[in-house]
């Protein structure tokens, strides 16, 4: 059944009661003001290139004496401490916002510290961030997941259930978010980030552009996220535990009229880190490379896309030249893992190069594989509901078409795990597997 609710004057529509409840609960906690206010909204955190520093970003919709961050040590007697940000402004349609953002350095890992945002002129309620963790027994949990929107937000209250019970380091979302983004003078986008505001203000919430993104080059993804490496969000990398994580872009292969340069720039970029994150030393600390982006290099799904085609140019090249080949680049710098979205289903393939499976050892093929394991999560849930599926190609190992989202578990230098968590089933965990590796790179 579906319901359709009404709040402060947003729709919302929705597939089950309890869902209803905790999206009556995100209002109550954080209103929507209108249009002109210096309230803070929309407030998310993002993790850095450093572990001791985060960022907080928010968005009020009238311009503020100052952007500010108030903050202490969680339950600590202290007074809030004050740092200042800054602040942009970005007009989408009719609407103007002013993007604030505040970086908190000196943390401690894994330390929860207690914050309020906003300016002399209104400050938020007070939230609770915990951040990421360091040292050698630090086996940080991700949830992964692609193509979670604001209208069938199927997983939000589980994924809310998972944050709020701590056991989770940071959310990886790679790509299509609140569907569009743009919509209605960027409201869609507003309403998207209040809704999420409820785990994205305790753990960093790590994003990608999609293909929903693409609005006037991605001028919404651009300006209301804050991730790392001064490349507007678009692509960046950092490290946690034991893996080194690259977040990029597969739209600069697909959305050409914004700039075929912006291919060369990304795959140099992403060359030079591999290069960085594959020296002896930086393997030595950090064995796992897993590479994360918006569209899939392999998809069984059929429908109209670029992964169910041999001459993929996410894969294979550009159309324009079929240079810059991902597989090939990933491959060379033995990255572990491409995990993608896009596909509204859960796919997981068998160790992979050029369309030939490379399991591992053992008869055990993801032990000591010697291909790239590739996963699509794109299933969290979104307007568009789900994708089919009706190939069974001899690389395909797992598909599973519920709504859901990934548990991934940096667990040491030798063990990843993921599981898929199904929204419809209740939790049930649909697919598990584990990667080992007894040393980096592929056998
Ligand atoms: C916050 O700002 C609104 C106007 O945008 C004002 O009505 C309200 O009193 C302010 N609250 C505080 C605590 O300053
Ligand atoms: C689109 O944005 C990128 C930055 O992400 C910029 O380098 C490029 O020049 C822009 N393209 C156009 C057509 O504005
Ligand atoms: C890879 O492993 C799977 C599972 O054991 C098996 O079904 C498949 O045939 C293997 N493929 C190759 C090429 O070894
Ligand atoms: C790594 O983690 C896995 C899974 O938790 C565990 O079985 C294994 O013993 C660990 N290895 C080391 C060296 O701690
Ligand atoms: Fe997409």
């Amino acid at each position: 059944m579906n319901i359709v609710i009404k709040f402060c004057g947003m729709m919302a529509e929705v597939k089950n009661v309890g869902f209803v409840f905790s999206l009556a609960l995100i209002f109550l906690v954080a209103p929507i003001q209108s249009e002109g206010s210096t309230f803070p909204e929309q407030i998310h955190i993002a993790a850095t290139e450093d572990p001791t520093s985060v960022i907080v970003t928010w968005i009020t919709f009238a311009s503020t004496p100052d952007s500010t961050v108030l903050w202490r040590l969680h339950g600590s007697a202290i007074k809030l401490q004050p740092v200042s940000g800054y602040s942009t402004n970005f007009n989408d349609g009719k609407v103007k916002r002013f993007v604030h953002r505040v970086k908190l350095s000196d943390l401690k890992p894994s330390t929860k510290y207690d914050y309020q945002c906003g300016s002399s002129a209104n400050w938020s309620s007070l939230y609770t961030m915990r951040t990421l963790g360091s040292g050698p027994d630090y086996s940080p949990v991700f949830l992964v997941y692609g193509d979670f929107g604001y209208d069938n937000a199927q997983s939000m209250s589980r994924i809310r259930a998972e944050v709020n019970a701590g056991g989770i380091d940071a959310i990886l979302h790679v790509g299509d978010l609140a569907y569009d983004i743009f919509e209605d003078d960027g409201r869609k986008g507003d309403n998207f980030m209040n809704m999420i505001q409820s785990v994205a203000t305790q753990i960093p919430y790590m994003t990608l552009p999609g293909n929903h993104e693409y609005y006037q080059n991605f001028s919404d993804y651009r300006n209301r996220f804050s991730m790392p490496g001064g490349h507007e969000s678009i692509f960046y990398s950092f490290d946690v535990g034991k893996a080194h994580i690259i977040m990029f872009s597969t739209e600069v292969y697909l959305f050409i009229e914004f700039g075929v340069k912006q291919i060369g720039i990304q795959y140099e970029w992403l060359e030079q880190d591999l290069k960085k994150a594959t020296t002896p030393e930086a393997l030595a600390e950090r064995p796992w490379i897993i590479a994360m982006a918006h569209h899939p290099m392999y998809c069984s799904t059929v429908s109209f896309g670029d992964c169910n085609r041999r001459a993929s140019i996410i894969r294979a090249g550009t159309l324009v030249a079929h240079s810059d080949p991902l597989e090939k680049l990933f491959y060379k710098y033995g990255v572990d893992m491409f995990v993608s979205g896009h596909k509204h289903i859960y796919e997981r393939m068998w160790p992979l190069y050029d369309y030939q499976v490379l399991n591992g050892s053992y008869d055990a093929p993801y032990t000591n594989p010697k291909g790239i394991v590739h996963l699509i999560t794109g299933s969290a849930g979104c307007r568009e509901r789900h994708d089919t599926y009706n190939e069974q190609p001899d690389w395909l190992a797992f598909v599973n078409g519920d709504y859901g989202f990934t548990k991934m578990t940096v667990h040491n230098g030798t063990h990843v795990s993921f599981k898929q968590i199904s929204d419809d089933q209740d939790g049930k965990i649909v697919d598990s597997f584990t990667v080992i590796k007894e040393k980096p790179g592929y056998y």
